[in-house]
């Protein structure tokens, strides 16, 4: 299965990648994620990306499209994958579907998480995140067992730096302006389920799955 997730800043992207690709059976791959682990291990890359990620602005295509090339080069994705916030505008969309067709490969399904702009501001507002494994919880809707601590690796969780009410409206409109638009793009290659990202984690993850299974 080679599954994409698309949908605005705090849809739940990262909450429902980690349970799909485990009832999937096939690894995550969030651009995020790999990002903020270079920005925290002090790489050139991580150098490269930091102050567009502060500003909540793309990191520029060529950086992002090498890394997600290598990703995806890794043994454990060539069985399949789940993509969590790539691509994210229609140019990352062409180069993923040029580098699947190299591999001889291609999409399965486009799932886009649909969520309002009011919702997003309230669940990025109370996330907490795991440093260790990439866990993200909220502190009223879906909040540790305890208090500040991961129920994996008991790690202290942190609030990311974008997540400060000015970055998360430019966020979005980022989300606007150039991810909205592969909605469109997907449609049109006959690859994307839509589903409704409100409700608890645990309904959205029975409707994704649903969803997922319907279309491929
Ligand atoms: P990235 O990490 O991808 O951030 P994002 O797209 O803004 O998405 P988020 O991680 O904020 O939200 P999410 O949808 O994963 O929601 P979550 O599950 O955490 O990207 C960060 C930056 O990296 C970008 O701004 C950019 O600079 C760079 N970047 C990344 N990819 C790039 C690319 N391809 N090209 C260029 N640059 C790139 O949930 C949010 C909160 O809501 C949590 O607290 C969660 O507990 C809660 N929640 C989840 N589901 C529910 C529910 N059903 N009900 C109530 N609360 C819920
Ligand atoms: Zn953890």
């Amino acid at each position: 299965m080679r599954a994409v997730l698309v949908g605005p800043p705090g849809a739940g992207k990262g909450t429902q990648a980690q349970i799909l690709a485990t009832e999937l059976s096939i690894p995550k791959v969030s651009t995020g994620d790999i990002f903020r682990a270079n920005v925290s291990g002090g790489t050139e890359l991580g150098k490269k990306a930091k102050e567009y990620m502060d500003r909540g602005d793309l990191v520029p295509d060529e950086v992002t499209n090498a890394m997600v090339k290598d990703r995806l080069a890794q043994d454990d994705a060539a069985e399949g994958f789940l993509l969590d916030g790539f691509p994210r505008n229609v140019p990352q969309a062409e180069t993923l579907k040029t580098m699947l067709a190299d591999l001889d490969s291609k999409l399965d399904v486009v799932l886009e998480l649909r969520v309002d702009e009011e919702e997003v501001v309230n669940r990025l507002s109370g996330r907490r995140s795991c440093p260790e494994c990439g866990r993200v919880y909220h502190v009223e809707y879906d909040a540790p067992q305890a208090a500040g601590r991961c129920d994996d690796d008991s790690a202290e969780l942190y609030q990311r730096d974008d997540d400060r009410e000015e970055t998360i409206r430019h966020r979005l409109k980022v989300y606007r302006d150039q991810t909205a638009p592969l909605v469109e793009f997907y449609e049109a290659e006959g690859l994307l389920a839509t589903i409704a990202a409100t409700g608890p984690v645990a309904e959205v993850s029975e409707r994704a799955m649903a969803a997922i299974r319907e279309k491929a």
